[in-house]
């Protein structure tokens, strides 16, 4: 039963919010220390895990914006790590975004850029490192030295912790793949079970389309640095469920939004920080909003009146 205020956002979990918001960054520590520590399931403490899938993604009228948490809690915890994902789930996203690209021997990890150099203790492009020489990197210390032995995730592990721990998963498959390298990712999405809980994002068209062609059952979003011409043409040929532009190329056609929701198209804006943006973005009613600051923005969230409420 959710409360009337913030369908989203049940009494309950709204308590918790506010110990989340506390606790984050002292939980992870925590969670860094003592990995086998196992929280309770999401779905149990998460009512909006169980709407469906196209309902986790449009926004109900009056509902706040979706929380995607931008490589995980990015600001609070080392990006891209189980433990940046599990800050995030515990401080109320409702989505993580994680990027994933493959190693020189085909197995799909979770990082964002092309080599390992900044976030881990390694050197060199994850496309020349073996799963072997990946699996040994310390990808925690970079960030503080009380995430010291945080492993880069692969995303086969990622997929089990989101499967037993909850959450939904925002998936970027970062930059151009191959169609073997595309199948290997459908696969582990359908191996652990997870397809009706990730959204599959790309700026790579093609890599887009091979998802398509390959697992037509999971839903697409298009990320945009510069709006299309036509969004909505450019979301029918692609098949998308949903349209990902940056926040300033959005500032520039707000009315798109109005264009892609008569299509059916949810749209989700990356990658915003700042309370004036969320507001602005909530007004304009966007479906979800990506942010490095997963925390705040549920926090604020739950704390903004609904429409209608008095004072
Ligand atoms: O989710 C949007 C965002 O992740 C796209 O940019 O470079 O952070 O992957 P980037
Ligand atoms: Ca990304």
């Amino acid at each position: 039963m959710t409360s009337s205020r913030h369908p989203r956002y049940p009494r309950r979990h709204r308590t918790a919010l506010v110990a989340a918001l506390l606790g984050a960054s002292l939980g992870a520590v925590a969670l860094a220390a003592a990995p086998t520590r196992q929280p309770a399931p999401y779905g149990a403490r998460h009512e909006a895990a169980e709407e469906a899938p196209r309902e986790a993604r449009l926004r109900p009228a009056g509902a706040p914006p979706t929380v995607y948490a931008h490589r995980g809690a990015s600001s609070a915890a080392p990006e891209n790590t189980l433990v940046s994902d599990e800050v995030a789930r515990r401080a109320g996203a409702e989505w993580i975004e994680d990027d994933v690209q493959p190693s020189r021997d085909g197995v799909p990890y979770v990082l964002h850029d092309d080599t390992v150099d900044r976030t881990t203790d390694g050197k060199g492009r994850i496309r020349d490192l073996t799963a072997a020489q990946l699996d040994a990197l310390d990808a925690g210390s970079w960030f503080a030295p009380a995430y010291a032995g945080t492993r880069l995730p692969t995303l086969a592990a990622q997929l089990e912790d989101l499967r037993v721990r909850g959450g939904r998963l925002l998936l970027e498959i970062k930059g151009p793949h191959t169609r073997d390298e595309v199948a290997r990712i459908v696969a582990e999405v359908r191996d652990h079970g997870m397809a009706d809980r990730v959204l599959v994002q790309s700026f790579e068209v093609d890599a887009l389309r091979l998802t398509r062609e390959l697992a037509p059952e999971l839903p697409l979003g298009l990320l945009r640095s510069t709006l299309d011409a036509d969004p909505v043409a450019t979301a029918r040929e692609l098949g998308l469920a949903a349209y990902h532009p940056s926040d300033d190329a959005l500032a520039g056609r707000p009315g798109v939004v109005r264009d892609l929701h008569a299509a059916g198209v949810a749209v989700n804006v990356w990658t915003v920080d700042r309370p004036a943006r969320w507001q602005a973005l909530a007004a304009l009613g966007v479906d979800g909003i990506i942010t490095n600051r997963p925390a705040e923005l549920a926090g604020w969230n739950a704390a903004r009146p609904s429409p209608g409420a008095a004072g």
